[in-house]
């Protein structure tokens, strides 16, 4: 089980059943928007992140169906496994580093905002991105700092979003168009964000 205080100063508690809901929660997810993060990645990409994810949401949720693993480490760890070998591309890799961090957390600690802190510092370890180099990170590193104090909520997530529309890339496909690459959401940090949005979801 893992923890997670939520904006209500209510605890929730998350088993691995739960962590398998959020994860069909976010499979949809990518599914219905696939094509809306492949039209983001277009912009300032290579136009697949859309197929990628979903491609490895499905490898997920196959995966989670057929191991059904009881400890939520276990479900980490399957969840990882297959985005590092199905998503491909430059964030299948640091989606599949995040997960696996967070399993490792998982062993030594019950509090989701610690796991999601420990999968954020694997992204930014493995991509040596920072904040505001408009990646995946700069909805990761937001979110994981407003779920210490309790205080996570869709707006909040989607306001993260938002934020790379205004950066300039600096690391990634994005950094090659140099200033033409401000004016266009991160496809990395909205799929990060209908991950959040989804473990939001869960939780009520
Ligand atoms: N070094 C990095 N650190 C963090 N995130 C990164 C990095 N490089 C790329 N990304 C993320 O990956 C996303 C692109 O993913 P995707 O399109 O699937 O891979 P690719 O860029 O190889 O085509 C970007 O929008 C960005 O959020
Ligand atoms: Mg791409």
């Amino acid at each position: 089980m893992i923890r997670l205080i939520q904006l209500d100063g209510v605890t929730q508690m998350l088993d691995s059943k739960q962590i398998q809901k959020w994860m069909q929660l976010f499979a949809k997810e990518i599914a219905t928007n696939k094509e809306y993060l492949s039209d983001l990645d277009d912009a300032i990409g290579d136009g697949d992140h859309g197929n990628n994810m979903d491609r490895g949401m499905i490898a997920v949720i196959e995966n989670l169906e057929e191991k059904n693993p009881t400890e939520i480490a276990d479900s980490f760890k399957v969840i990882a496994m297959a985005l590092m070998t199905k998503v491909g591309g430059a964030s299948g890799p640091l989606y599949g580093t995040a997960f696996l961090e967070m399993a490792k957390a998982a062993q030594n600690s019950e509090d989701l905002a610690e796991l999601i802190a420990a999968g954020t510092a694997g992204i930014a370890k493995r991509g040596g991105a920072s904040a505001a180099d408009k990646t995946m990170l700069d909805v990761w590193i937001p979110t994981s700092e407003v779920l210490k104090n309790g205080q996570l909520t869709a707006e909040k997530v989607d306001s993260f979003v938002e934020s790379t529309k205004d950066m300039q890339g600096k690391k990634g496909r994005s950094s090659y168009l140099g200033e033409r690459s401000i004016g266009h959401i991160d496809p990395g940090a909205a799929s990060s964000g209908m991950l959040f949005k989804t473990l939001i979801e869960v939780t009520k």
